[in-house]
């Protein structure tokens, strides 16, 4: 499929093209320009930001901060490895971030990698301190008013927060995008997604290893089962959202002519972190006392203006194989993730059975896939993390808006204190939010629209 086509079958107008000018001008424009980044935190994530930012000719990494000595000796080598300049390394504290914000030359950029409960301050910290583009990792913070401060924080400084959130990169994902928008499947009408991975080993390690090997967290925990593990203990919701529903909420224009309206959520009893912690360390480990909070498996419900329901799963505690399950329906068809499957009435090969997907994917590849599809060999996650620090670096290239911004980052983050809530409430439907205070109705689509990032 040509450019002109795809940009048709996006419904886009020349208007909304407008902010795009053509390759060739950004070429000539920026052609020298390297864009000044820092980042914040380079444990298991950082270091994968580090290595994209690390590969482009059009990066300047002028700054790292961690606390984490062993975790900033690998960072250290990666750049050494580059062959680019070793940037100022920031450490000693909790606090040493903020002296990072106002490093000499300035910043065009900040890139958070941290622990969740961290991303609110630094995020708000960075874009007060005059930083226009900030690319956080999921999710923005962990109270509905850390989000909204988030939002706010974005509105007073003029500034750009874009949630790295990975997924809708994926190549599949993308194709699908790329089928909605040319009404493959219809009217949308249902949609489900979700975080479905055992995450045992994650949530419990020896203290040295990144996975497993023991059943320690918190301060005995290296990387995430240092803190993420902690969340679990203290509160029962959708705790990762983003990975399900950043796809589904692309899918269906939220923020950009739709938005969610309300959610209720359900949780199953918690049983698997307590097993796995008996079976792995003894009836007798001081962590098989632990009562964590979080249900086994957490569903949640959403409502949208247009009339489309959302199915969310979170689901981190139990033996499965990994699977976000996603299910885009329409009036026309179907696609599901777990089974392979795309079904498009009258199109498909028989009636009532599923086409393999792989021959409706390949067809419909997103162009941004077309295009970039060698830039990402080597990147996480299957190449789809590419995409993210591309589209980073490209907005503030070009001083426009993110492809995802902070109203995106904040829809989806905002899920997990609203099933918190909904569950603590007795499963009750709660009102969701609007952040974008109305502009939703007006605001049109800009992520992924053409090939460029
Ligand atoms: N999108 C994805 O696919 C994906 C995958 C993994 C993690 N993540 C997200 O990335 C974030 C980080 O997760 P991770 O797996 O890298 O965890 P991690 O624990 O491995 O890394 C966090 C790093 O932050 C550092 N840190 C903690 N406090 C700090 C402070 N005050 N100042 C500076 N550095 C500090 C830690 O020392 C550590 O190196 C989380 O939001 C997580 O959910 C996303």
């Amino acid at each position: 499929m040509n450019r002109k086509d795809f940009i048709k079958g996006a419904g886009l107008t020349a208007a909304s093209m407008a902010f795009m000018p053509a390759n060739g001008l950004f070429a000539k424009t920026f052609a020298d320009q390297k864009v000044r980044l820092a980042i914040i935190g380079v444990g298991a994530r950082g270091l994968s930001h580090l290595d994209l930012v690390l590969r482009r000719g059009d990066t300047e990494l002028v700054a790292i901060c961690d606390v984490d000595e062993k975790t900033l000796e690998l960072a250290k080598k990666m750049i050494e490895k580059s062959g680019k300049k070793m940037p100022q390394v920031f450490t000693g504290d909790d606090s040493a971030w903020k002296k990072m914000l106002n490093v000499k030359g300035g910043l065009d950029g900040i890139i958070i990698a941290t622990p969740w409960e961290l991303h609110k301050e630094m995020i708000i910290s960075s874009l007060d301190s005059g930083i226009k583009y900030v690319g956080t990792e999921v999710v923005l913070g962990i109270t509905l008013e850390d989000h909204w401060d988030v939002v706010k924080a974005a509105e007073r400084n003029n500034a750009h927060v874009m949630m790295l959130e990975n997924v809708c990169y994926r190549r599949d994902v993308m194709a699908v995008l790329n089928m909605t928008r040319q009404g493959l499947f219809g009217e949308l009408v249902h949609l489900q997604g979700g975080y479905q991975h055992d995450l045992r080993e994650v949530k419990f390690n020896d203290g040295k290893q990144y996975y497993g090997g023991g059943v320690e967290f918190g301060e005995k925990g290296y990387s995430e089962a240092r803190w993420r593990t902690n969340h679990s203990v203290h509160r029962n919701g959708d705790l990762y959202p983003t990975h399900g529903i950043g796809p589904v909420a692309n899918y269906i224009d939220i923020n950009r002519g739709n938005r969610f309206m309300t959610l209720s959520s359900f949780s199953s009893k918690g049983r698997g972190l307590h097993n796995y912690v008996v079976a792995k360390g003894g009836a007798d480990h001081p962590n098989a006392k632990v009562k964590f909070k979080l249900g086994d498996v957490v569903t949640t419900q959403i409502s949208c203006a247009n009339g489309e329901t959302v199915l969310l799963q979170h689901d981190t505690n139990l033996p499965r194989p990994y699977s976000l399950g996603f299910r885009v329906q329409g009036t026309d068809g179907i696609w599901m993730d777990v089974n392979k499957g795309i079904y498009i009435e009258g199109k498909s090969a028989k009636p009532h059975q599923w086409d393999n997907a792989k021959e409706w994917l390949d067809k419909y590849d997103h162009p941004l896939w077309a295009r970039w599809s060698k830039e990402t060999a080597g990147a996480g996650h299957g190449g789809m993390d590419f995409f993210v620090i591309h589209a980073f670096v490209e907005a503030i290239k070009r001083e426009t808006e993110t492809p995802m911004d902070v109203y995106d980052a904040a829809v989806m983050s905002a899920i997990t204190p609203l099933s918190e809530h909904s569950i603590d409430l007795g499963n009750e439907t709660v009102e969701f939010p609007d952040f974008t205070g109305g502009k939703w109705m007006k605001r049109k689509p800009v992520f992924a629209i053409t090939d460029e990032y």
